[in-house]
């Protein structure tokens, strides 16, 4: 049963619930910890490792949306250690695939773009892997572009705990791994998807898309995810 307990974010006192993590407690509190994986309604995994954060007493970085919040903990947010290493993430999301912000779809309305922005990325120091990744065009109403896939799961999690339809799987390891449809069908031949949205809506970056959208026209709608109910009535 949860219990109330009291925390310490960055100094200041909070309580918190004794089933939050250190990521809901803190949003609770209006404060800012950056996160891409993070989305709320779905199971939180820690895979982008943005929300990291320092916790006295601890001797590595925790990822905040996957630690659970203790009595009496302290926990530091702002740092230039935290500070450098989301950097470094950020800087090795870019690195990794193929972001072409000035043509794609989603500039201007990037939850990756937008926190680069916010932590000063302003260049990258680690060498472009240009990787030859697929594009998935077949569907009739939406586009997947894995040139600007961070791999943060959101559409593999709310395909299968929200829709139920379990049509987002990653595949492979590491720099390798890539999303698939169904055991790699293209996302057209699909046999469980509903064409609900549901994906494209979470999707941070502009790998998931609507046909239809230009560059810088595609913006992802922002109400809880529990209320993504009535896409398939909406404009996709
Ligand atoms: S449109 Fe809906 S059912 Fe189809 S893949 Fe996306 S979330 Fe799953
Ligand atoms: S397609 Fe979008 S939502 Fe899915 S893993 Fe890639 S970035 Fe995340
Ligand atoms: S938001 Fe915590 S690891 Fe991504």
């Amino acid at each position: 049963m949860s219990q109330k307990i009291s925390i310490r974010i960055d100094g200041e006192l909070i309580h918190a619930n004794s089933d939050q993590s250190i990521l809901e407690a803190a949003h609770a509190h209006g404060k800012f910890i950056p996160s891409l994986c993070h989305m709320k309604g779905l199971t939180a995994v820690g895979a982008c490792r943005l929300c990291i954060v320092e916790v006295a007493g601890v001797g590595r970085l925790l990822p905040a949306c996957t630690t659970p919040v203790q009595d009496g903990m302290s926990v530091t947010t702002q740092s230039d250690k935290l500070r450098r290493y989301r950097k470094i993430t950020l800087e090795l999301l870019f690195a990794e695939r193929n972001h072409v912000c000035a043509v794609c779809v989603s500039n201007g309305h990037c939850e990756l773009q937008d926190l680069a922005q916010k932590l000063g990325v302003t260049s990258i120091r680690f060498p472009y892997t240009y990787p030859k990744v697929p594009v998935d065009l077949t569907h009739k109403k939406f586009t997947l572009d894995q040139n600007r896939c961070i791999l943060c799961t959101r559409c593999v999690r709310v395909c299968t705990e929200v829709e139920g339809a379990h049509v987002w799987d990653v595949a492979g390891r590491g720099v390798g791994s890539r999303m698939v449809c169904e055991l790699n069908r293209s996302w057209g031949e699909s046999r469980y998807c509903t064409s609900c949205g549901k994906c494209v809506q979470s999707c941070p970056t502009g790998a998931l898309a609507e046909k239809g959208f230009a560059v810088e026209e595609m913006t992802k709608r922002t109400e809880p995810i529990s209320r993504l109910t009535d896409l398939r009535g909406a404009n996709v």
